[in-house]
Protein backbone atom coordinates (compact mmCIF):
# COMPACT_ATOMS: atom_id res chain seq x y z
CA UNK A 1 0.00 0.00 0.00
CA UNK A 2 1.39 3.65 -0.61
CA UNK A 3 1.86 6.36 1.84
CA UNK A 4 -0.56 8.48 2.03
CA UNK A 5 1.20 11.38 3.94
CA UNK A 6 4.24 13.06 3.64
CA UNK A 7 5.02 15.47 6.22
CA UNK A 8 8.38 17.70 6.50
CA UNK A 9 10.12 16.27 9.42
CA UNK A 10 12.90 18.94 10.25
CA UNK A 11 15.06 21.35 8.09
CA UNK A 12 17.83 23.31 8.24
CA UNK A 13 19.67 26.57 6.78
CA UNK A 14 22.80 28.10 6.20
CA UNK A 15 23.86 31.81 4.78
CA UNK A 16 27.86 33.10 3.67
CA UNK A 17 29.03 35.48 6.47
CA UNK A 18 30.04 38.39 4.01
CA UNK A 19 27.26 40.81 4.18
CA UNK A 20 26.74 43.51 1.39
CA UNK A 21 24.48 46.31 2.03
CA UNK A 22 22.40 48.74 -0.69
CA UNK A 23 25.09 51.39 0.41
CA UNK A 24 28.04 49.37 -0.87
CA UNK A 25 26.21 48.94 -4.26
CA UNK A 26 25.80 52.82 -3.93
CA UNK A 27 29.79 52.42 -5.01
CA UNK A 28 29.81 49.39 -7.63
CA UNK A 29 26.86 51.08 -9.66
CA UNK A 30 24.27 53.99 -10.00
CA UNK A 31 21.68 52.91 -7.50
CA UNK A 32 20.53 54.43 -4.27
CA UNK A 33 19.88 52.47 -0.95
CA UNK A 34 16.25 54.41 -1.05
CA UNK A 35 15.79 53.00 -4.94
CA UNK A 36 16.53 49.47 -3.80
CA UNK A 37 14.49 49.43 -0.40
CA UNK A 38 11.28 51.01 -2.20
CA UNK A 39 11.23 49.87 -5.08
CA UNK A 40 12.28 46.17 -4.40
CA UNK A 41 12.23 45.56 -0.01
CA UNK A 42 16.38 44.45 -0.52
CA UNK A 43 18.55 46.11 2.32
CA UNK A 44 21.05 43.48 2.23
CA UNK A 45 21.97 40.32 1.18
CA UNK A 46 24.61 37.57 1.86
CA UNK A 47 27.77 36.86 -0.40
CA UNK A 48 29.89 33.56 -0.63
CA UNK A 49 33.59 33.60 -0.24
CA UNK A 50 35.53 32.69 -3.64
CA UNK A 51 36.16 29.36 -2.48
CA UNK A 52 32.31 29.00 -1.22
CA UNK A 53 30.55 27.04 -3.77
CA UNK A 54 26.75 26.34 -4.32
CA UNK A 55 27.48 22.30 -2.73
CA UNK A 56 29.19 23.97 0.07
CA UNK A 57 26.36 26.18 1.47
CA UNK A 58 23.89 23.43 0.31
CA UNK A 59 25.85 20.11 2.42
CA UNK A 60 25.74 22.85 5.64
CA UNK A 61 22.07 23.13 5.03
CA UNK A 62 21.88 19.55 4.12
CA UNK A 63 23.95 18.72 7.09
CA UNK A 64 21.65 21.01 9.78
CA UNK A 65 18.51 19.23 8.36
CA UNK A 66 19.51 15.89 8.87
CA UNK A 67 21.12 16.33 12.52
CA UNK A 68 17.45 18.06 13.59
CA UNK A 69 15.44 14.90 12.12
CA UNK A 70 17.78 12.46 14.18
CA UNK A 71 18.70 10.51 11.01
CA UNK A 72 22.18 9.55 10.23
CA UNK A 73 23.59 10.18 6.45
CA UNK A 74 23.55 6.63 5.74
CA UNK A 75 19.75 6.27 6.11
CA UNK A 76 18.78 8.87 3.98
CA UNK A 77 17.35 7.33 0.44
CA UNK A 78 17.43 10.48 -2.10
CA UNK A 79 19.24 13.78 -2.11
CA UNK A 80 17.36 16.66 -4.49
CA UNK A 81 19.32 19.64 -5.29
CA UNK A 82 17.22 22.44 -6.32
CA UNK A 83 19.12 25.39 -8.14
CA UNK A 84 20.45 27.38 -10.97
CA UNK A 85 24.21 28.07 -9.59
CA UNK A 86 25.57 24.37 -9.95
CA UNK A 87 29.47 24.14 -8.63
CA UNK A 88 29.94 23.08 -12.61
CA UNK A 89 27.86 21.25 -15.42
CA UNK A 90 28.28 17.77 -14.00
CA UNK A 91 28.48 15.91 -11.80
CA UNK A 92 25.03 17.01 -10.14
CA UNK A 93 25.67 19.54 -7.11
CA UNK A 94 23.81 17.17 -5.43
CA UNK A 95 25.85 13.70 -6.09
CA UNK A 96 28.54 16.63 -4.74
CA UNK A 97 26.77 16.65 -1.54
CA UNK A 98 25.54 13.41 -1.20
CA UNK A 99 29.72 12.41 -1.31
CA UNK A 100 29.97 15.61 1.58
CA UNK A 101 27.58 14.23 3.30
CA UNK A 102 28.44 10.20 3.21
CA UNK A 103 24.83 9.42 2.30
CA UNK A 104 26.18 6.24 0.17
CA UNK A 105 22.95 4.48 -0.09
CA UNK A 106 21.09 7.79 -1.52
CA UNK A 107 20.57 8.20 -4.83
CA UNK A 108 21.00 11.96 -5.81
CA UNK A 109 19.76 14.46 -8.24
CA UNK A 110 19.09 18.01 -9.20
CA UNK A 111 16.38 19.89 -10.32
CA UNK A 112 16.70 23.07 -12.65
CA UNK A 113 13.26 25.21 -12.06
CA UNK A 114 14.78 28.25 -10.73
CA UNK A 115 13.27 30.12 -8.03
CA UNK A 116 10.08 27.77 -8.29
CA UNK A 117 13.14 24.93 -7.63
CA UNK A 118 12.29 24.40 -3.91
CA UNK A 119 8.20 23.95 -4.54
CA UNK A 120 9.08 21.33 -7.54
CA UNK A 121 12.05 19.56 -5.33
CA UNK A 122 9.29 19.14 -2.89
CA UNK A 123 6.50 17.79 -4.92
CA UNK A 124 9.30 15.66 -6.71
CA UNK A 125 10.62 14.12 -3.16
CA UNK A 126 7.20 13.50 -1.97
CA UNK A 127 6.17 11.71 -4.96
CA UNK A 128 8.83 9.28 -4.00
CA UNK A 129 7.45 8.48 -0.93
CA UNK A 130 4.17 8.36 -1.75
CA UNK A 131 5.16 5.66 -4.36
CA UNK A 132 6.68 3.89 -1.39
CA UNK A 133 9.97 3.97 -4.06
CA UNK A 134 11.69 6.12 -1.15
CA UNK A 135 11.33 6.00 2.49
CA UNK A 136 12.77 9.69 3.00
CA UNK A 137 14.31 12.54 0.97
CA UNK A 138 16.71 15.87 1.46
CA UNK A 139 15.47 18.43 -0.33
CA UNK A 140 17.58 21.42 -0.87
CA UNK A 141 17.24 24.58 -2.40
CA UNK A 142 20.81 26.44 -2.59
CA UNK A 143 22.07 28.93 -4.82
CA UNK A 144 25.41 31.03 -5.59
CA UNK A 145 23.75 33.63 -7.78
CA UNK A 146 26.24 35.99 -7.14
CA UNK A 147 28.97 33.76 -9.54
CA UNK A 148 26.52 34.83 -12.14
CA UNK A 149 25.45 38.03 -11.50
CA UNK A 150 27.04 41.29 -13.61
CA UNK A 151 27.99 43.59 -11.22
CA UNK A 152 28.22 46.24 -14.04
CA UNK A 153 23.99 46.00 -14.67
CA UNK A 154 21.85 47.90 -11.70
CA UNK A 155 18.96 45.74 -13.15
CA UNK A 156 19.58 42.84 -11.43
CA UNK A 157 23.34 43.23 -9.41
CA UNK A 158 20.80 44.79 -6.60
CA UNK A 159 18.44 41.80 -6.26
CA UNK A 160 20.62 38.48 -5.73
CA UNK A 161 22.03 37.00 -3.19
CA UNK A 162 23.67 33.37 -1.84
CA UNK A 163 22.46 30.75 0.40
CA UNK A 164 20.48 27.55 1.09
CA UNK A 165 17.66 26.07 2.64
CA UNK A 166 16.82 22.37 3.33
CA UNK A 167 14.00 20.13 4.12
CA UNK A 168 14.07 16.26 5.55
CA UNK A 169 10.81 14.57 4.10
CA UNK A 170 9.40 10.98 5.62
CA UNK A 171 5.94 9.55 5.67
CA UNK A 172 3.75 11.65 7.96
CA UNK A 173 2.93 9.68 11.39
CA UNK A 174 -0.36 11.46 11.11
CA UNK A 175 0.91 15.15 12.37
CA UNK A 176 1.89 16.60 9.27
CA UNK A 177 0.47 15.92 5.42
CA UNK A 178 1.50 17.88 2.10
CA UNK A 179 -2.14 18.57 1.46
CA UNK A 180 -1.88 20.15 -2.35
CA UNK A 181 0.33 21.40 -4.78
CA UNK A 182 0.03 22.69 -8.44
CA UNK A 183 3.48 23.24 -10.73
CA UNK A 184 3.26 25.19 -14.29
CA UNK A 185 5.64 26.03 -16.64
CA UNK A 186 5.90 28.00 -19.86
CA UNK A 187 9.13 28.21 -22.01
CA UNK A 188 7.90 30.61 -24.63
CA UNK A 189 8.97 33.03 -22.07
CA UNK A 190 12.56 31.43 -21.62
CA UNK A 191 14.33 35.39 -22.58
CA UNK A 192 12.61 37.23 -19.70
CA UNK A 193 14.95 35.52 -17.60
CA UNK A 194 18.40 33.68 -18.55
CA UNK A 195 21.82 32.96 -19.23
CA UNK A 196 22.62 32.93 -22.68
CA UNK A 197 26.30 32.07 -22.35
CA UNK A 198 27.83 28.94 -21.82
CA UNK A 199 25.50 25.96 -22.57
CA UNK A 200 25.51 24.06 -26.05
CA UNK A 201 23.85 27.04 -27.81
CA UNK A 202 26.57 29.15 -27.31
CA UNK A 203 29.72 27.39 -25.64
CA UNK A 204 32.56 29.47 -23.83
CA UNK A 205 34.20 31.56 -26.31
CA UNK A 206 36.34 35.23 -25.96
CA UNK A 207 33.67 36.88 -27.46
CA UNK A 208 30.72 35.24 -25.04
CA UNK A 209 32.82 36.84 -21.60
CA UNK A 210 33.45 39.93 -23.48
CA UNK A 211 29.77 40.13 -24.50
CA UNK A 212 28.66 39.12 -20.75
CA UNK A 213 26.75 36.17 -22.21
CA UNK A 214 27.32 34.35 -18.74
CA UNK A 215 25.32 36.87 -16.95
CA UNK A 216 21.74 36.81 -15.78
CA UNK A 217 19.54 38.91 -18.32
CA UNK A 218 16.41 39.88 -17.04
CA UNK A 219 13.38 41.53 -17.92
CA UNK A 220 12.30 42.74 -14.96
CA UNK A 221 9.15 45.04 -16.16
CA UNK A 222 7.11 42.61 -17.89
CA UNK A 223 8.16 39.52 -15.41
CA UNK A 224 6.99 41.25 -12.53
CA UNK A 225 3.27 41.04 -14.21
CA UNK A 226 3.75 37.66 -14.71
CA UNK A 227 4.93 36.50 -11.73
CA UNK A 228 1.77 38.23 -9.71
CA UNK A 229 -0.74 36.52 -11.99
CA UNK A 230 1.11 33.26 -11.97
CA UNK A 231 1.22 33.42 -8.19
CA UNK A 232 -2.24 34.20 -7.68
CA UNK A 233 -3.73 31.44 -10.34
CA UNK A 234 -1.38 28.72 -8.97
CA UNK A 235 -2.29 29.08 -5.33
CA UNK A 236 -6.12 29.58 -5.59
CA UNK A 237 -5.32 25.94 -7.41
CA UNK A 238 -3.03 24.27 -4.88
CA UNK A 239 -6.42 26.18 -2.46
CA UNK A 240 -8.70 24.55 -4.57
CA UNK A 241 -7.26 21.24 -4.46
CA UNK A 242 -6.95 21.15 -0.68
CA UNK A 243 -10.62 22.29 -0.30
CA UNK A 244 -9.21 25.49 1.48
CA UNK A 245 -10.12 29.15 1.82
CA UNK A 246 -7.17 32.01 1.75
CA UNK A 247 -8.91 32.53 5.31
CA UNK A 248 -7.96 28.92 6.19
CA UNK A 249 -3.93 29.47 5.97
CA UNK A 250 -2.19 29.88 8.85
CA UNK A 251 1.64 31.43 7.63
CA UNK A 252 2.35 32.44 3.87
CA UNK A 253 5.58 32.28 2.57
CA UNK A 254 6.14 32.92 -1.14
CA UNK A 255 9.41 33.41 -3.04
CA UNK A 256 11.26 36.61 -1.78
CA UNK A 257 12.02 38.06 -4.88
CA UNK A 258 10.50 42.09 -4.18
CA UNK A 259 8.57 43.16 -1.42
CA UNK A 260 5.66 44.29 -3.58
CA UNK A 261 5.31 40.88 -5.22
CA UNK A 262 4.31 39.42 -2.24
CA UNK A 263 2.64 42.20 -0.86
CA UNK A 264 0.28 41.83 -4.42
CA UNK A 265 -0.18 38.23 -3.60
CA UNK A 266 -1.15 39.00 0.41
CA UNK A 267 -3.62 41.54 -0.35
CA UNK A 268 -5.05 39.89 -3.47
CA UNK A 269 -5.76 36.95 -1.00
CA UNK A 270 -6.23 39.04 2.15
CA UNK A 271 -4.22 37.21 4.12
CA UNK A 272 -3.23 39.58 6.58
CA UNK A 273 0.33 40.64 7.29
CA UNK A 274 1.43 39.22 10.71
CA UNK A 275 0.85 35.90 9.08
CA UNK A 276 3.08 36.47 5.94
CA UNK A 277 7.12 35.30 6.62
CA UNK A 278 9.62 37.90 5.35
CA UNK A 279 12.88 37.82 5.56
CA UNK A 280 13.62 39.44 1.62
CA UNK A 281 15.41 42.53 3.31
CA UNK A 282 18.00 40.52 4.76
CA UNK A 283 18.97 38.08 2.24
CA UNK A 284 17.71 39.35 -0.98
CA UNK A 285 16.34 37.18 -4.25
CA UNK A 286 18.01 33.78 -3.75
CA UNK A 287 16.61 31.74 -5.98
CA UNK A 288 15.72 28.06 -5.28
CA UNK A 289 16.93 28.98 -1.90
CA UNK A 290 14.54 31.50 -1.38
CA UNK A 291 11.68 30.06 0.06
CA UNK A 292 13.70 27.04 1.65
CA UNK A 293 15.48 29.17 3.98
CA UNK A 294 12.32 31.42 5.14
CA UNK A 295 10.88 28.04 5.79
CA UNK A 296 13.57 27.20 8.47
CA UNK A 297 13.80 30.54 9.56
CA UNK A 298 9.97 30.62 10.46
CA UNK A 299 9.91 27.17 12.16
CA UNK A 300 12.73 28.04 14.00
CA UNK A 301 11.40 31.39 15.38
CA UNK A 302 8.48 29.65 16.25
CA UNK A 303 6.22 31.37 13.29
CA UNK A 304 5.34 28.22 12.31
CA UNK A 305 4.09 25.69 14.94
CA UNK A 306 3.12 21.76 14.06
CA UNK A 307 -0.28 21.87 12.93
CA UNK A 308 -0.05 24.91 10.98
CA UNK A 309 -1.89 25.19 7.20
CA UNK A 310 1.44 27.28 5.65
CA UNK A 311 1.25 27.90 2.14
CA UNK A 312 3.82 28.02 -0.46
CA UNK A 313 3.54 30.09 -3.59
CA UNK A 314 7.05 30.77 -6.24
CA UNK A 315 8.23 31.85 -9.79
CA UNK A 316 10.79 32.17 -11.62
CA UNK A 317 13.08 31.51 -14.87
CA UNK A 318 11.83 28.92 -17.18
CA UNK A 319 9.44 30.66 -16.82
CA UNK A 320 8.13 28.20 -14.05
CA UNK A 321 5.62 28.78 -11.19
CA UNK A 322 4.29 26.44 -8.16
CA UNK A 323 2.50 26.34 -5.12
CA UNK A 324 1.76 23.99 -2.04
CA UNK A 325 -0.21 23.59 1.17
CA UNK A 326 1.38 21.74 3.39
CA UNK A 327 -0.06 20.77 7.22
CA UNK A 328 2.66 21.20 9.16
N1 LIG B 1 18.84 51.78 -9.07
C1 LIG B 1 18.26 52.89 -9.55
N2 LIG B 1 17.46 52.90 -10.62
C2 LIG B 1 17.24 51.73 -11.24
C3 LIG B 1 17.81 50.54 -10.80
C4 LIG B 1 18.65 50.57 -9.66
N3 LIG B 1 19.24 49.49 -9.16
N4 LIG B 1 17.39 49.53 -11.61
C5 LIG B 1 16.58 50.08 -12.52
N5 LIG B 1 16.50 51.41 -12.31
C6 LIG B 1 15.73 52.39 -13.06
C7 LIG B 1 15.48 51.97 -14.50
O1 LIG B 1 16.60 52.26 -15.31
C8 LIG B 1 14.28 52.81 -14.86
O2 LIG B 1 14.72 54.11 -15.15
P1 LIG B 1 14.02 54.96 -16.34
O3 LIG B 1 12.58 55.12 -15.90
O4 LIG B 1 14.81 56.22 -16.34
O5 LIG B 1 14.18 54.12 -17.57
C9 LIG B 1 13.50 52.87 -13.55
O6 LIG B 1 14.43 52.52 -12.51
C10 LIG B 1 12.34 51.91 -13.50
O7 LIG B 1 12.78 50.63 -13.94
P2 LIG B 1 11.79 49.44 -14.14
O8 LIG B 1 12.61 48.22 -14.54
O9 LIG B 1 10.68 49.79 -15.04
O10 LIG B 1 11.24 49.29 -12.65
P3 LIG B 1 10.28 48.21 -12.05
O11 LIG B 1 9.15 48.87 -11.37
O12 LIG B 1 9.94 47.12 -13.03
O13 LIG B 1 11.22 47.56 -10.90
C11 LIG B 1 12.43 45.53 -10.56
C12 LIG B 1 12.41 46.89 -11.25
C13 LIG B 1 12.58 45.77 -9.07
C14 LIG B 1 13.62 44.72 -11.07
C15 LIG B 1 11.12 44.78 -10.87
O14 LIG B 1 10.88 44.81 -12.26
C16 LIG B 1 11.10 43.34 -10.43
O15 LIG B 1 11.22 43.03 -9.25
N6 LIG B 1 10.87 42.41 -11.37
C17 LIG B 1 10.78 41.01 -11.08
C18 LIG B 1 12.12 40.45 -10.78
C19 LIG B 1 12.02 39.03 -10.41
O16 LIG B 1 11.23 38.70 -9.56
N7 LIG B 1 12.77 38.12 -11.08
C20 LIG B 1 12.37 36.73 -11.13
C21 LIG B 1 12.94 35.81 -10.20
S1 LIG B 1 14.66 35.62 -10.31
C22 LIG B 1 15.06 34.01 -10.79
O17 LIG B 1 14.25 33.19 -11.20
C23 LIG B 1 16.54 33.69 -10.77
Amino acid sequence: MAVSDVMIKSTGSYVPEKILTNKDLEKIVETSDEWIRTMTGISTRRIAAESEATSDLAYRSGELALKNGGIGPEELDLIIVATITPDMFFPSTACIVQDRLKAKNAVAMDVNAACSGYIFSLVVGSTFLKTETYKNALIIGAEKLTAITDWQDRNTCVLFGDGAGAALLVPSDGSGKLLAFDLGSDGGYGDMLYIPGGGSRNPATQQTVEDRLHYIKMNGHPLFKIAVNKMRETFKRSLKKAGLKPEDISVLITHQANMRIIDSLRSYLKVPEEKVFVNIEKYGNTSAASIAIAFHEACESGFIKRGDIVGLAAFGGGLTWGSAIIEY
